[in-house]
């Protein structure tokens, strides 16, 4: 018999979603423990192929605004289930990208719309996968110059960015801008100025992160140098599609962070408590919830299973504990939850499960929950969680070291003296930072010391995808590789 998610009896429509949803999800538990859960593949890709020749149906309208993330969430896709594309399907994925960039720089959600940091990286990553450096592959017709400048514009004294001229400021444009300046070679001082601290003001005393950050104050702050003295604690509501972004963008700006006096740090042992709470009980599956109270969805196996993802790769470097490192720390008052984790935190057999059992949609494509329709969003975000299940990926120390030696003889190049030039300027990285930049973006891979169980077995597997990118190393390699060899700011 398995057990409800328990509930302090007074009813409300919170009480009655969660318990419809567990009904709906009893029905897709398997019936014996032998059955093992298929990744129906070719349904999948049947689906997304589907898009590609015919085009989005007439349901799509309202995501007419997000011309390239309808891009991206199809490419990827097809990385992550191993399947490469014809030259014409990349031509045509390239020239529909390019069409959305804006004459001043970035990228809009179609043509002629405004440029916004969310179509941005959903550019930039659709260019990753089906572009190349070759006449009309794209990654030329990138126009980095005005994508520095559009970023500096969105630029806020708190070290935050608005998404867009005029917009909000949220942490997924900040995490979007990270990526792309991060990818593209873009990232300089001024750019990234105040936001590893930015970042960190937006986790919440629930562990995870808000959209923003959103300080409680009992009295008007004297100064802004009084608020940097004494932080504030963050209000806002705990996300795990924030959380994501905030922890990928803290990670992505490690290289700097270490060198600041004030040292950012974001709170792994709170932020752990939390994510562990996002995981569902056995009746849902071991799916991830979005947030306390609300229902498990499939596109969580990503935003909060690359959380877990995330916090290993923190496991034994650096100043703030990783996933692991927290059970070493001593514990503290109300810390006893740690012993009821244990040391395997994230139950990624269980999360699989979630995602075969119930993610698929019988006709193809993942969703959310049955009996909800598939869309490509949720196709994504499902295989990219599932992926992140299967495989355990983390920096690994020979990577780096190999791609810093590669640093070092290309260096030889004509290419040192142009940096050496720009080093004259003062808003440039200096080449050491530059190659840590690169080396610790790219050094994420394979932890060949840990087999994780690929639930239904191999025939099952994905390719793994970068937890800071969600694009394979491949396409994370090629492209980074590129623009490594191009001055910056440019
Ligand atoms: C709530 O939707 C959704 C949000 C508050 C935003 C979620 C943010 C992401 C998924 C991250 C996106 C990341 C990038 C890079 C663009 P809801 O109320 O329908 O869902 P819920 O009930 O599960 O919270
Ligand atoms: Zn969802």
């Amino acid at each position: 018999m398995v057990k409800t998610t328990p509930n302090d009896s007074f009813p409300t429509p919170t009480s009655h979603t969660q318990a419809e949803t567990e009904e709906v999800l009893l029905k897709h538990l398997p019936l014996t423990e032998d059955v093992k859960p298929s990744l129906q593949r070719d349904n999948h890709l049947r689906f997304l192929a589907r898009h590609l020749t015919q085009g989005f149906p007439a349901r799509y309208i309202s995501q007419d605004a997000s011309q390239p993330w309808l891009v991206y969430w199809t490419l990827q896709s097809f990385s992550i289930m191993q399947v490469g594309m014809d030259p014409g399907n990349k031509r045509r994925a390239v020239d529909r990208v390019l069409a959305c960039q804006h004459p001043d720089g970035g990228f809009g959600g179609g043509p002629g719309h405004e440029p916004h940091l969310l179509p941005t990286y959903a550019a930039v990553c659709s260019l990753a996968i089906a572009g190349n450096p070759g006449e009309n592959g794209g990654w030329d017709q990138i126009d980095r110059k005005k994508m520095y400048e559009f970023f500096m514009s969105l630029k806020q004294p708190d070290g935050s960015f608005t998404v867009s001229k005029l917009g909000e400021v949220d942490v997924r444009g900040i995490y979007c801008l990270l990526a792309v300046a991060t990818l593209l070679n873009l990232l300089t001082p001024e750019l990234i100025a105040g936001t590893a601290s930015f970042i960190a003001s937006c986790q919440t005393y629930e562990g995870g992160f808000a959209c923003a950050s959103f300080p409680f104050f009992s009295s008007i702050p004297e100064s802004p140098e009084s608020l940097l003295l004494s932080p504030r604690p963050n209000l806002g509501e705990a996300h795990g599609g924030y959380t994501f972004c905030a922890v990928a963008s803290w990670v992505l700006l490690q290289p700097f962070n270490r060198l600041q006096s004030r040292f950012s740090k974001i709170n792994t042992r709170t932020l752990l408590r939390w994510l562990v709470q996002m995981q569902g009980a056995d009746v849902e599956l071991g799916g991830f919830r979005g947030r306390t109270n609300k229902l498990v969805d499939g596109c969580y196996a990503w935003w909060v299973g690359g959380c877990f993802a995330l916090l290993e790769g923190l496991d034994g470097v650096g100043e703030v504990p990783g996933l692991h490192d927290v059970h070493d720390e001593k514990p503290g008052e109300g810390d006893e939850w740690l012993d009821d984790v244990g040391s395997d935190p994230w139950n990624t057999k269980a999360l699989q499960e979630y995602i075969l059992y119930a993610g698929q949609h019988p006709a193809g494509g993942l969703r959310d929950k049955p009996p909800k329709n598939a869309d490509s969003y949720h196709t994504l975000y499902c295989l990219a969680g599932l992926s992140a299940a299967q495989h355990k990926i983390t920096p690994q120390i020979g990577h780096k070291n190999a791609l810093e030696a590669l640093w070092q003889s290309n260096s030889k190049t004509s290419l040192t003296l142009e940096f050496a030039r720009e080093a004259e300027g003062k808003n440039v990285l200096d080449d050491d930072l530059r190659k840590e930049v690169y080396s610790t973006a790219l050094s994420w891979g394979e932890d060949s010391s840990t087999k994780r169980e690929v639930v239904g077995g191999k025939e099952n597997r994905l390719n793994a995808t970068h937890p800071l990118f969600n694009l394979t190393a491949t396409h994370a390699d090629a492209i980074m590789a590129y623009f490594y060899g191009q001055p910056t700011p440019p």
